[in-house]
């Protein structure tokens, strides 16, 4: 695979997005390789934690733009589609999931880790869900799970502005459940991933699924009303012309 690796040290797997001049953006092909990677992952008996993190500056900077901007509204639909169908496998791995947060956490990337089940932020980790600016909305998930961990009005100050929000109140607002500085970021994590994968793996599965079911149902007919709404940005000519004035910028 091109853009992922999947590394296992003891019982702990470290799925990296490795496409890092892009900064890890997800265009099609990214989404299809990680969702064959946790495919294997779930496969794989010797992982009972996983860890994915971004290599280079970025954790994931977002969906592809330069591949977003030339979609109509069906091919905006398959991509929300696929986006949601791998997250969904993050979402229902037995094995807990962790997000280790190395830097930008844009769109898609604040959506990947929030589909994961603990998220573990770097001190220069940042959060966001810029998408109004390109003239969508977020469209793989942010507008269920944000609302998961923060208040409403949170989550509306973040979708409506797209403002950054650096790790400290990422922790501070419950965006973040811990805080660690950049060069321990994954020392961290894993030990944080050993606690969880020295516990009986059936019931640390259990206890994911059983949390998971007190939101599951509202979530998932959230996520397809989002689809809907993130297709229909797609008929207009708005993303076009704010993505390309941002790949031109670029
Ligand atoms: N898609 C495609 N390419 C991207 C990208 C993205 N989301 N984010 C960054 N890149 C590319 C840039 O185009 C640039 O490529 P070139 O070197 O070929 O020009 C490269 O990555 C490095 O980026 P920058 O030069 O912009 O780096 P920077 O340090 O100056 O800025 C940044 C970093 C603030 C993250 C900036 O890149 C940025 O704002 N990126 C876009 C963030 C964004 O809007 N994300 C949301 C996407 S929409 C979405 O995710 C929808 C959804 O929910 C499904």
């Amino acid at each position: 695979m091109g853009n992922i690796r999947v590394e296992i040290r003891e019982n702990v797997g470290i799925l990296t997005i490795t496409r890092p001049k892009q900064l890890n953006a997800l265009n099609r092909e990214v989404l299809r390789e990680l969702g064959q990677a946790l495919d294997r992952v779930k496969e794989d008996d010797r992982i009972r934690c996983l860890i994915i993190t971004g290599e280079g500056k970025a954790f994931v900077a977002g969906a592809d733009i330069s591949e977003m901007a030339g979609m109509d509204k069906a091919q905006a639909h398959e991509f929300a589609v696929l986006g949601h169908t791998v997250f969904k496998k993050i979402e229902t791995l037995p094995a807990p999931v962790i997000a280790a947060v190395n830097g930008y956490a844009l769109g898609g990337g604040c959506e990947l880790a929030l589909c994961c089940d603990i998220i573990i932020a770097s001190e220069n980790a940042v959060f966001a869900q810029p998408e109004v600016g390109i003239g969508i909305i977020p469209g793989f998930g942010g507008t269920q799970r944000l609302g998961l961990r923060i208040g409403i009005g949170r989550v509306k100050r973040m979708v409506l502005t797209g403002e950054r929000i650096k790790a400290p109140e990422a922790y501070a607002i419950g965006l973040a459940d811990g805080l660690v500085q950049p060069e321990k970021l994954i020392e961290d994590t894993v030990a944080l991933a050993k606690t969880i994968a020295a516990h009986p793996k059936n019931a640390v599965a259990a206890a994911k699924k059983a949390v998971q079911s007190s939101y599951s149902k509202r979530l998932n007919e959230g996520l397809k009303h989002e689809t809907s709404v993130f297709e229909r940005c797609f008929s207009t000519d708005e993303p076009k012309q704010a993505m390309r004035s941002f790949l031109k910028k670029n």
